[in-house]
């Protein structure tokens, strides 16, 4: 079986069948910013959905939440993004091109992982002989400047309210910012989460690799709140949950692995991080982070009981961020606004959280390169996706065999009822056979033919995506045959 073995051919893929557009197209594009069009938009509600479900819907112990992306701006210093979350980088004095030092050393080439500033100084050795990956020139570049990864903006109309705020490079912040108010208004008792899925921006410096990493994008993040002393635990048991997860919506399991962090690459809040990684077709084959499950221990709910104390600084300062001094902690931090008392231990104590963090757009594209696929059908090209049911963006097309002898009529009255439970789509145009090869394409599980035999027994074609066998059935069975078999 032919396989995807280029970037360019998912790209084209998702060109042609409208999963993914270039933004802006019509005036030559936004750089690393992409469109879903009809097929991706609802590929990529499946994916969120998925992750939903398996996270929240089927979990007595998980509840959501949806925070603003704005939040005030001493989130980031609490959280340390104001200060640390940066890339290590230099200019080339021939092109201009701006590249990641950590890039350059060969360190991370491609990688998503942030070096923090101080393991890419550690490691960048001398830059002389390195090569300019833009236009080729050796050692010609400036000095290492670190360069802030966080969107700013405004907020205000007036000069004397406007604000300067970020836009959020995580959605874990509005979860920590909310956890007294999810204590206060719900039942959860520790161990439990809190879940969010939505959009994160980030001034990422190197964008290749299509929806892989862009600026901005959409993540699926969990906060679980556990106990100190069992976060270990923990971290083992959401490690192999989200691992799950992946093979139980069709990734190939040799095409997934885990692989724990090395200390130098951890993130600033973290003890311990393993990646869920996916084989991508970059290059020879490079496995690539799809998801992280760190432990971020109690770090960021202690670091904001620290900014919730710097808000008269803050003031004072007229709410210059880089003017204001993070407060120190407090003696007794762990009775502060942020600690919970745990009635089973009879403890008041600050939380420890493992955080898995996935990411909507790299899984859609590792669902799509994953799911691809090619064969010779009696001497012609068959090009497929084979979607697992849950992520397919069409359960069923439903088609008469000709656009006469009352076919039209039957498929449509089959269609309007079918389309109140899945995802349906009604083609009567063209030859079957290509009509089939286009639902192929699109990934859809099941193709319905109401044909002449239709008329004399009620009953219709059901043709599998995957084997292309065809079985009969009555019309009145095909709900519940398709619930069955969508496993809906
Ligand atoms: N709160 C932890 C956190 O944000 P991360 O490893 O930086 O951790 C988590 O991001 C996930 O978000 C990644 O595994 C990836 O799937 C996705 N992600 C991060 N940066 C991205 C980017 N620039 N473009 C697309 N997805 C990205």
């Amino acid at each position: 079986m032919a396989k995807i073995t280029k970037l360019d051919d998912i790209v084209s893929l998702c060109k042609r069948r409208g999963f993914i557009f270039q933004s802006s197209e019509i005036y030559g594009g936004l750089a690393s910013c992409y469109d879903y069009g009809p097929l991706g938009v609802e590929l990529k509600r499946n994916v969120r959905d998925a992750w939903w479900k398996s996270v929240v819907q089927m979990r007595d112990d998980i509840v959501g939440l949806d925070c603003s992306i704005l939040m005030h701006p001493l989130v980031w210093k609490a959280s340390g993004h104001a200060d640390k979350f940066a890339d290590l980088i230099v200019e080339c004095k021939n092109c201009n091109t701006r590249t990641r030092v950590d890039h350059l050393t060969g360190q991370a080439e491609e990688h998503t992982v942030h070096v923090s500033v101080e393991a890419a100084i550690a490691h960048a050795g001398d830059l002389s002989g390195k090569v300019c990956p833009n236009c080729g020139s050796v050692g010609k570049f400036t000095e290492p400047m670190e360069f802030k990864l966080m969107f700013e903006t405004q907020m205000g109309a007036s000069i004397e309210d406007s604000m300067r705020l970020f836009l959020r490079p995580e959605t874990a912040q509005g979860i920590f910012a909310n956890f007294r108010n999810v204590l206060d208004t719900t039942r959860v008792k520790i161990p439990f989460g809190i879940a969010q899925i939505g959009k994160s921006f980030r001034n990422e410096v190197t964008t290749k690799a299509f929806i892989f990493r862009t600026r901005e994008f959409e993540q699926a993040e969990l906060e679980f709140f556990v106990q100190p002393g069992t976060d270990e635990q923990w971290w083992q048991e959401w490690k192999q949950l989200r691992f799950n997860w992946y093979l139980e919506l069709g990734l190939k399991k040799e095409n997934l692995r885990l692989r724990e962090h090395n200390p130098d690459e951890l993130a600033h809040y973290a003890k311990a991080c393993v990646d869920v990684e996916y084989k991508f077709p970059f290059g020879s084959g490079d496995w690539q982070e799809l998801e992280g499950i760190a432990n971020r221990t109690d770090f960021d709910l202690r670091q904001h009981q620290r900014g919730i104390r710097t808000l008269n600084n803050w003031f004072e300062n007229a709410r210059d961020l880089e003017k204001v001094e993070l407060a120190g902690e407090a003696d007794d931090y762990n009775k502060g606004p942020l600690s919970y008392f745990d009635d089973e231990a009879k403890q008041r104590y600050i939380p420890y959280v493992i955080e898995p963090s996935a990411g909507i757009d790299r899984s859609a594209l590792a669902f799509l390169v994953d799911a691809y696929d090619e064969e010779q059908v009696r001497g012609e090209k068959r090009n497929l996706l084979r979607f697992s049911p849950a992520l397919a963006p069409i359960k069923a097309g439903i088609f008469p065999l000709v656009k006469r002898d009352g076919m039209p009529q039957t498929a449509k009255k089959i269609y309007d009822g079918l389309k109140k439970y899945f995802d349906c789509f009604y083609d009567e145009k063209g030859a079957i056979g290509r009509r089939y090869r286009r639902q192929d394409e699109a990934g859809t599980p099941f193709c319905i033919t109401v044909d002449g035999q239709t008329k004399e027994d009620n009953t219709v074609t059901v043709r599998q995506r995957d084997s292309m066998e065809q079985t009969r059935i009555s019309i009145d069975l095909l709900q519940s045959y398709l619930r069955d078999k969508l496993e809906l």
